[in-house]
């Protein structure tokens, strides 16, 4: 198994160019199912798009993918289709459970593996499913699957979720835009990939009207050859943006859009980070001090899940104590234990983290549970004393592209054997 060495206390300096984002992608990649010729660029070349587009093959449908330009070709023949998602490709990827909306809505039926469990919490699918039944369609679930039927075609309905899921209002969607008749879905989540997924189905001819967490969708929508440019993966950029205000000298972050992460920057610089703000690049630096400060996850537009670990490295050199308070996931401090061992002074009450600090970090060999939990670790790395190294690190490799040619071209120490 493959890990990371990586030897920290150096200064960084230098560009990174933010890839597409991944959970953009892979809902974009679910809808060309509804359409004959896609081509989608700026998608990141990560394992997570690539086991969605094996899972598309599988279902029947051809792609060309061009990594040097970064980009994807899908058609759908609408021959030889298989409404199947199997558990070898869900298992690997949540995220192939997005199939389920598109296979139902055009083909009427869809059997696809149920993900099961993941290292930061139980992660069930009852919502993509109940919104799914309020559409008209049949479900059973047997033997690890969901049977999914809608013999006479979905219908336009009034949805409101119980609770707020991006999967879930992704799925919802996908779903209505060949529905007849109008569907208004309430309590949605409304993160900017959502907005890409709607800008990309609207292309198609949907009419599609995001009003705070109130979307409502009409098809239906017409096949046509489209094209469409994810937008920037806020996460990737969140986790560059905390990498330079601990370790770079100046990291300018490229092919952006700032406006993505208001909420991020906002708490960054109520820290102390300095940074150069513009549309389409930030530049940021390493803060000689760092404020404490209390933050909680929310869904968007407030503050990630997704970078909940990464920023954590940062309170590790902050003054005094901080907090998080983890709302989307029950079990998402399994980074702590592994940071503990490099010397962070952190202890877990129930879902909220006290982070102590400033502590000086050292090398250790440490072990990742999930993707963003396995970044941290390698944030953590940059600024530690001596040589840390990481296990697992395929969880890496399924979100994030060229990790370490990225931080190797701005002087980072670091090697994968
Ligand atoms: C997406 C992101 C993931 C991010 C998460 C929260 C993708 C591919 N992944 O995941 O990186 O961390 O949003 O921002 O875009 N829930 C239910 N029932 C459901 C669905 C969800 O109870 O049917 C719960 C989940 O267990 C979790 C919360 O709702 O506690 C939010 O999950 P959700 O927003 O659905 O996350 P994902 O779409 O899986």
């Amino acid at each position: 198994m493959q890990k990371l060495l990586i030897d920290g206390k150096n200064i960084l300096s230098g560009r990174i160019s933010i890839s597409g984002s991944k959970n953009a992608t892979l809902p974009i990649l679910a809808a060309t199912i509804l359409n004959n010729k896609t081509i989608i660029t700026n998608i990141p070349l990560v394992n997570d798009i690539f086991t969605m587009l094996d899972l598309l093959k599988f279902i029947g449908l051809e792609y060309k993918l061009s990594k040097k330009k970064n980009s994807v070709e899908v058609f759908n023949s609408d021959k030889n289709i298989n409404i199947l998602a199997p558990y070898k490709l869900v298992k690997t990827m949540r995220a192939g459970i997005l199939v389920l909306g598109p296979l139902l809505a055009k083909y009427k039926k869809a059997k696809i593996s149920l993900p099961g469990g993941c290292a930061i919490g139980s992660r069930p699918v009852d919502l993509h499913l109940f919104a799914l039944k309020k559409l008209g369609a049949k479900i059973k679930i047997k033997n690890g699957y969901i049977f999914a039927t809608a013999s006479s075609g979905l219908k336009g309905s009034k949805i409101r979720f119980p609770r707020i899921s991006v999967g879930a209002t992704e799925n919802t969607i996908l779903a209505a835009v060949q529905a007849k008749g109008k569907t208004i879905l309430d309590n949605c989540a409304i993160e900017p990939e959502i907005h890409d997924l709607v800008k990309f189905l609207k292309k198609l001819g949907a009419k599609i009207k995001i009003k705070k967490r109130k979307i409502t969708i009409e098809g239906p929508i017409v096949q046509k050859k489209i094209s469409h440019k994810v937008i920037c993966d806020r996460i990737e950029l969140g986790t560059y943006l905390i990498g330079g205000a601990l370790a770079a000298k100046k990291l300018n972050l490229t092919n952006i859009e700032s406006n993505l992460i208001k909420k991020e920057i906002s708490i960054l610089k109520k820290m102390g980070v300095q940074m150069k703000i513009s549309k389409k690049n930030i530049k940021v630096f390493k803060s000689k001090k760092i404020r404490k400060i209390n933050i909680k996850t929310e869904p968007y537009p407030g503050f990630p899940t997704d970078l909940q670990a990464q920023i954590m490295i940062l309170m590790t050199q902050a003054k005094g104590i901080s907090k998080i308070k983890e709302n989307i996931f029950e079990n998402r401090f399994m980074h702590v234990p592994e940071l503990r061992r490099m010397g962070a002074k952190i202890e877990v009450k129930n879902n909220t983290a006290y982070i102590t600090g400033p502590s000086l970090l050292t090398g250790a060999e440490v072990m990742a549970t999930d993707l963003r939990a396995s970044v941290s670790l390698v944030l953590a790395a940059l600024i530690a004393e001596k040589r840390t190294s990481i296990n697992r690190i395929y969880h890496l490799d399924r979100g994030y592209q060229n990790l370490e040619k990225k931080l190797i071209n701005c002087e980072a120490r670091i090697k994968r054997v």
